[in-house]
């Protein structure tokens, strides 16, 4: 065997421990259904029945950033770690505050994280944040020894690219910030898949300089939500299966299942499509809407402040997005 070929077949018993998970939200506060109804011409009851969203945060003054930094901090501190640690950087966001420098670069500065660190944005829409795990598991193998650890952040502000006259959107989505902090670990198995398919880039897209180039204006969120619904139901399950498969488990082998926080509707599906049990799922998108790449981080977030996730427990995180993009990944807490 070559040593490529070694490392390759060690590669998959390599896993990723969660030391700490942390979030942030606009300080703005909730802003309920009943606020979208004097926007646009919708109504709670509406909402509610068809995605079962009932509040989310919008950002006033706040910017990305200023999220991103309170959710990694949050996150640290409950890891007990220290910016000197940090290795690998990820920002998971299709809306960060300036089109370059990226959130990562910005953290830098702001958190004091090592300057030889590698610190990058990426994009993979609502799948985002598996992308960042992924990738950051990747990375972490030629870290320093002195700097373990990996920061990943799904940070997200969809109301700055908001049509808030367009009634099929702007009631969706919500801004937030997560963060979770890994290192490499033989005791903690993880496995992972990360997919992407264009058959239509209109179908979900936020408009930027070619739009702008060509007279439309920039940085606004459309959505055909039916085929984007369609696609979901899709996906959700065949990943799932495909992890399971991989780790040759079933998903009755799994404590809980976190599916992209975009509608009650579409988990609902997945869970009667694979006669799962609908307690396995967890739903917190009725606080949020769909904060996009920071809906799974912020989902994590929320479990264990609630004391759901105890250690080596199985969870199967689920997301999907524009692109169309996908990810699932086997964790254990
Ligand atoms: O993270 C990104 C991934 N995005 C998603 O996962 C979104 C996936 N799609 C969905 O969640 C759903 O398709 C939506 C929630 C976006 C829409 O629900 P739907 O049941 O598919 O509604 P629809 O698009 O078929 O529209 C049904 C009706 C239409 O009116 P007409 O043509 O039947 O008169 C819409 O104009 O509902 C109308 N409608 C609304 N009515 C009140 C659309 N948005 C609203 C609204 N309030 N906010």
């Amino acid at each position: 065997m070559t040593k490529l070929e070694m490392l390759r077949a060690e590669w998959p018993h390599i896993g990723l421990k969660f030391l700490g998970v942390g979030h942030a939200l606009p300080s703005a506060g909730a802003v309920p259904n009943t606020y979208m109804e004097r926007l646009v011409d919708t109504s709670d009851e509406w909402i509610v029945s068809r995605t079962g969203i009932k509040e989310r945060y919008f950002c006033a003054e706040q910017t990305n950033i200023e999220l991103a930094q309170a959710a990694a901090e949050e996150a640290m501190s409950r890891a007990g770690i220290k910016p000197e640690q940090v290795g690998v950087c990820l920002v998971a966001t299709f809306t960060p505050d300036r089109m370059s420098p990226s959130l990562a670069c910005m953290l830098q500065e702001r958190l004091g994280l090592p300057q030889d660190s590698v610190m990058f944005d990426l994009n993979a829409a609502c799948a985002g944040f598996l992308y960042g795990l992924q990738t950051a598991r990747q990375l972490l193998l030629t870290a320093e020894p002195t700097r373990p650890y990996a920061l990943v952040l799904g940070s997200e502000t969809p109301s700055r690219v908001m049509d808030f006259t367009d009634r099929n959107t702007c009631v969706l989505f919500g801004d937030a910030a997560a963060a979770a902090v890994v290192e490499l670990s033989e005791e903690k198995p993880y496995l992972a898949i990360c997919g992407s398919r264009t058959d239509n880039e209109n179908m979900l897209y936020c408009s930027g300089l070619a739009d702008q180039q060509q007279g439309r204006p920039g940085g606004v969120v459309h959505m055909q939500g039916q085929e984007v619904f369609r696609f979901a139901v899709d996906i959700i399950p065949h990943s799932i299966e495909q992890v399971l498969a991989r780790a040759n488990l079933q998903l009755a082998d799994i404590d809980h299942v976190v599916c992209h926080q975009a509608n009650n509707r579409i988990i609902s599906h997945v869970v009667k499509k694979m006669h799962a049990a609908p307690e396995q799922f967890f739903i917190n998108l009725q606080h949020y809407g769909n904060t996009s790449s920071a809906s799974i981080p912020l989902a994590l977030n929320d479990m264990w402040e609630q004391g759901l996730l105890k250690p080596g427990q199985r969870i199967i995180c689920v997301g999907f997005g524009a692109g169309f993009t996908w990810g699932a990944c086997l964790l254990t807490w």
